[in-house]
């Protein structure tokens, strides 16, 4: 038995910070960032909090697949910027939504972190370890921003996304592909703000995101293709099968890329990184939840999700909707 997708939801803040208002702040601009990133605007917390963020989200997945919190078997919620080491914000979600059920843990993955999340909650469906899983991803990424470098504060936005995952026996194709390599990690970090014997940290560049973007980008649009086409050689599916392919929303030229890697054209990768910027692990159930809503997905239809990042962290998976 393998689980289906039966309800998603979604939360971004209200707080809108556009391309031009960070022109005032950084030596940019709209036209720069909108062409080399695709990105227009992204959303700030204010008072939201990862576990805020991701309670509404959930909240919303639930009732969307008509399922009550007592229902809920296990929490499993991908970030990396929550503002608590414990305890663990899926278990804060778990008291917030009256899960009363559930098991909860917190997955670091970076930007694949939902595509972690979800392989997870499949191997406990498929082990009968679980009936019904929330998964969750959400981000607050702008307190580890570094508001001063641009290269990487134009980037990143705050927002949460959930969906529920249920055993279903007429659900059948699943397949699944999480690769990381450490060496690289380098490319994308951000160090603990709890270091010993740092006084002041708020002066400590490494406790803000740093990121080598081209090697990341070379990394993404290398990896994100081998990934696809592995979980479908896999599933004995080719890319004509699939009728959405949901990826990372790190920057739209990776997007681009990746598409035209696999000989396809763009309407089939749906984007929302234009209102939202890079969320991380919250970006694919933001946009999954967006597809989900618009009447966008039908049944029976098949996916590929694909997350990479951080770690560096890469994976894909193809599932029927
Ligand atoms: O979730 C995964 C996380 N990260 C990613 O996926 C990021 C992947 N990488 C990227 O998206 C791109 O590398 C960036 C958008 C970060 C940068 O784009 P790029 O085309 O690789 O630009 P670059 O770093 O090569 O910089 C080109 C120029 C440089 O100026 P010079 O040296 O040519 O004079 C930069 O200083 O653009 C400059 N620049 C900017 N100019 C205006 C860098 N950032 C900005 C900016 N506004 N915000």
């Amino acid at each position: 038995m393998i689980g289906r997708i039966c309800g998603t939801g979604s939360y971004v803040p209200e707080k809108i910070v556009s391309n031009d208002d960070l022109a005032k702040i950084v030596d940019t601009s709209d036209e720069w960032i909108s062409e080399r990133t695709g990105v227009r605007r992204r959303h700030i917390a204010g008072q939201d909090t990862v576990v805020s963020m991701a309670a509404k989200a959930a909240g919303r997945a639930l009732e969307n697949a008509g399922i009550s919190p007592e229902e809920v078997d296990l929490i499993l919620l991908a970030t990396s910027t929550s503002n608590v080491i414990f305890p663990s914000a899926a278990c804060s979600v778990q008291k917030e939504i009256g899960a009363v059920n559930a098991g909860g843990l917190d997955v670091s993955a970076a930007c694949t972190g939902f595509l972690s999340v979800y392989q997870m909650g499949q191997a406990y469906i498929q082990a009968g370890m679980a009936r019904t899983v929330l998964l969750i991803g959400a981000e607050c990424l702008s307190r580890l921003v570094n508001w001063e470098d641009r290269g990487t504060c134009i980037l990143f936005g705050d927002g949460a996304g959930a969906a529920v995952l249920q055993a279903d026996a007429s659900a059948s194709c699943l397949q699944t592909a999480l690769h990381s390599d450490g060496a690289k990690g380098w490319t994308l970090t951000c160090d603990s703000r709890h270091k010993e014997g740092a006084k002041d940290l708020s002066k400590d560049l490494s406790t803000y995101i740093r990121m080598d973007g081209k090697e990341v980008f070379k990394f993404a649009v290398t990896k994100v293709p081998e990934a696809v086409r592995e979980v479908l050689k896999k599933a004995e599916l080719s890319v004509d099968d699939i009728s959405w392919f949901l990826l990372h929303q790190a920057n739209i030229r990776i997007i681009e890329s990746v598409a035209k890697r696999l000989r396809l054209g763009m309407e089939r990768f749906p984007s929302n990184m234009e209102e939202y910027g890079n969320t991380s692990a919250a970006s694919i159930p933001i946009l999954l939840d967006e597809m989900n809503r618009s009447g966008k997905l039908e049944r029976g239809q098949k996916l590929v999700m694909s997350g990479f990042g951080a770690g560096l962290t890469w994976g894909a998976c193809v599932f029927e909707w």
